[in-house]
């Protein structure tokens, strides 16, 4: 067991959260002071972290900044810049942020190549030089990837709607389910649609088999194999296996081992963006993630955006009792960002050891959820103002509207947004009936961006993969590595088989052969 509880860092975080605990404390009296809004809150460029409305002192921050300085958090931040081999349980580094360094300092030839590659081809594709194999232009792109082959790209490519340069429409299939690709290929023509299998390892059944459907829909519209070098583009790490499915060699982006899947959309697995938005955005992107790598390796700690967001989550874990937090993007186009960040996070952090197998003993990885506001505040907002769960919630919001002639309402969009913040933090006491009364003291961090530009959304997300890291050197787990998935999967393997074999069939549980009798007969 490795003993992050029993360090004096942490002990000293122990004996001080239990000023916050009393029922006489108030959150909002931090605010008696002054200063709070200045001295608890940080900008970098565009993007605005006050994380004022949390449960956190001057003497709070300087716990936590020396539980970082414990931690090692900043050799542990140059270490996975300078291509450490962090992840330490597949010999591997996590350098995503070699992704996005500008091409004249990147020492990553590969990367360069690669961004330039992708750039003919957006061209290609945007001017019509590349042609279907009935010599259409191409007017669909459809992404087939799941889990950091889809939900970074797909979330990116709606965030940035407003930048599409329509040449294009780009959809995403991720499920095994037949409807997902059914439904999506049931708007559009072979001739003039192109496939991208995005798989790093390119054996992920999801995505192998919607690739096969999608190729068989290609041939039974009268095409042949020779023509799938038209249709179809792939980006992986294992090029032997695109080779074998079908993809023409000069159709294929590479990756690297390096480049973890969920933190892989700056890389070729971005190509879906980059065609929906064109390649000067794709590059805007890169280049706001850049700027906060730069902030995250370069800032102190204190005035550390990553470095503070993650030393909160851990403090709300490990001396609160939080579970969970709650993301809720105020932006219509960001609502895809939870299901982004719970892969990012939850895929991460979800881990109970050190990558040697030593327990942790504090808790880990908490579960992230959340819509979009204010949908939110009409369905799960109740449990948060409410409900017996101490759940911190991450806010974030635009100041410029992306709809033009719209200022009045989106500035209702923004009232709603503070307010439920204030509300959680004030809450309010009704003496006649306590069923009424809302606590408040619920900690909140708001987030502000400028306007929802690719530079500023890099900056954005880029943030959140180093709080994860700084979490997950804290708690002394890998963040780069997720072996919990493999079970699953290894079990639908034989799971598929026994559909077929009574014998195996017959091994199974009889929960899993109960089941599976009964979908046989109705099926
Ligand atoms: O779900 C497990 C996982 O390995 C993720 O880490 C990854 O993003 C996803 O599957 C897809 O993997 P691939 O890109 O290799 O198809």
């Amino acid at each position: 067991m490795t003993s992050l509880t029993a360090t004096p860092a942490w002990q000293a975080l122990g004996t001080h959260s239990s000023s916050f605990k009393p029922d006489d404390f108030r959150c909002s009296d931090l605010f008696k002071e002054d200063s709070r809004f200045s001295a608890f809150s940080l900008r970098h460029e565009e993007l605005l972290l006050d994380y004022s409305k949390n449960f956190c002192t001057k003497e709070t921050l300087s716990l936590l900044l020396n539980l970082a300085q414990q931690a090692r958090v900043p050799e542990a931040i140059e270490a996975m810049f300078t291509g450490e081999e962090i992840n330490s349980t597949e010999g591997r580094a996590a350098l995503h942020t070699a992704l996005r360094t500008p091409a004249a300092s990147n020492q990553f030839p590969e990367v360069v190549a690669t961004l330039n590659r992708m750039t003919d081809f957006v061209h290609a594709i945007h001017s019509g030089e590349w042609q279907g194999c009935e010599n259409h232009r191409i007017t669909d792109v459809v992404n087939i990837g799941i889990g950091g082959s889809d939900l970074g790209p797909a979330m990116v490519t709606e965030a940035l709607g407003a930048f599409s340069n329509k040449q294009v429409n780009v959809h995403f299939v991720s499920n095994v389910d037949p409807n997902h690709l059914q439904l999506t290929l049931s708007q559009l023509s072979p001739a003039t649609t192109l496939f991208i299998i995005a798989s790093k390892s390119f054996r992920t059944l999801e995505t192998h088999e919607n690739a096969k459907s999608a190729r068989q829909w290609f041939l039974d519209a009268g095409h042949d194999e020779s023509q799938i070098a038209k249709h179809f583009v792939a980006i992986s790490t294992n090029l032997e296996a695109a080779r074998e499915f079908g993809i023409d060699g000069e159709n294929m982006f590479p990756m690297w081992d390096w480049v973890g899947g969920r933190f892989s959309l700056w890389s070729a697995i971005g190509l879906s963006i980059a065609l929906a938005i064109g390649m000067k955005n794709f590059q805007a992107l890169l280049a706001g993630a850049h700027s906060m790598d730069q902030h995250f390796r370069s800032a102190k700690l204190e005035q550390n955006m990553p470095v503070l967001m993650g030393l909160l989550t851990v403090w709300y874990t490990g001396f609160f009792d939080a579970h969970s937090t709650a993301v809720v993007p105020y932006s219509h186009p960001l609502k895809q960002l939870p299901q982004f960040l719970q892969q990012l996070y939850m895929e991460s952090l979800g881990k109970r050891t050190t990558p040697q197998g030593d327990s942790i003993d504090t808790n880990s990885g908490e579960v992230i959820w959340g819509t979009e506001g204010t949908n939110g505040q009409h369905s799960y907002f109740q449990l948060l103002h409410q409900g017996t769960e101490f759940i911190p919630v991450d806010f974030i919001a635009i100041a410029k509207s992306s709809v033009p002639n719209k200022t009045e309402q989106h500035k209702q969009l923004l009232a709603n947004c503070l307010s439920q913040s204030l509300a959680l933090m004030q809450g309010k006491h009704y003496s006649d009936n306590e069923s009424r009364s809302s606590p408040g003291n619920r900690p909140s961090n708001t987030l502000l961006l400028a306007e929802l530009t690719p530079y500023n959304l890099g900056s954005l997300l880029a943030l959140y993969e180093h709080k994860v890291f700084v979490q997950s050197v804290i708690w002394g787990i890998n963040a780069f590595d997720q072996y919990g998935v493999e079970l699953g999967k290894e079990l639908s393997r034989s799971l598929y088989g026994a559909f077929e074999n009574s014998k195996q069939r017959s091994e199974l549980d009889a929960s899993s052969q109960g089941l599976m009798q009964q979908i046989l007969e109705w099926s």
